[in-house]
């Protein structure tokens, strides 16, 4: 599911609030890799191993949404010119990349996931 087609919280929210978006089964229902927008914001998210991770969805290098790349392990791989991240912390992994990413605090409470996103 691309972050197009989920469109959450049109207003902004407030500062450091958690914010719901949705049952963790229902979210990765397709897949590791889901794409969302908050506020204007796009941001992904990785279902790794019983753990979420999330970071801004467009790439630091160009118009390319994380969510719609390759995940290996804790890398993803962006889909436009291959340059990867560690969704743990949001580093930069190669090149093309130059900038790392920013990476938003993930929440799971009884199967629902939330999400802090960062200042
Ligand atoms: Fe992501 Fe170029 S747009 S590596």
């Amino acid at each position: 599911m691309s972050a197009s087609e989920n469109l959450i919280y049109t207003t902004a929210p407030a500062a450091d609030a958690w914010i719901e978006l949705g049952a963790l089964d229902d979210l990765f229902d397709d897949g590791q890799c889901y794409g969302t927008i908050i506020n204007g914001l796009k941001i992904g998210l990785f279902y790794i191993d019983g753990e979420v991770f999330c970071v801004d969805d467009i790439c630091t290098h160009g118009n390319a949404l994380l969510s719609e790349g390759d995940l290996e392990g804790y890398e993803i791989e962006c889909p436009l010119h291959a340059g990867a991240f560690d969704v743990r912390d949001g580093k930069a992994l190669c090149s093309p990349l130059l900038k790392d990413t920013r990476v938003h605090n993930v929440r799971i409470d009884d199967g629902v996931v939330f999400v802090q996103l960062a200042a």
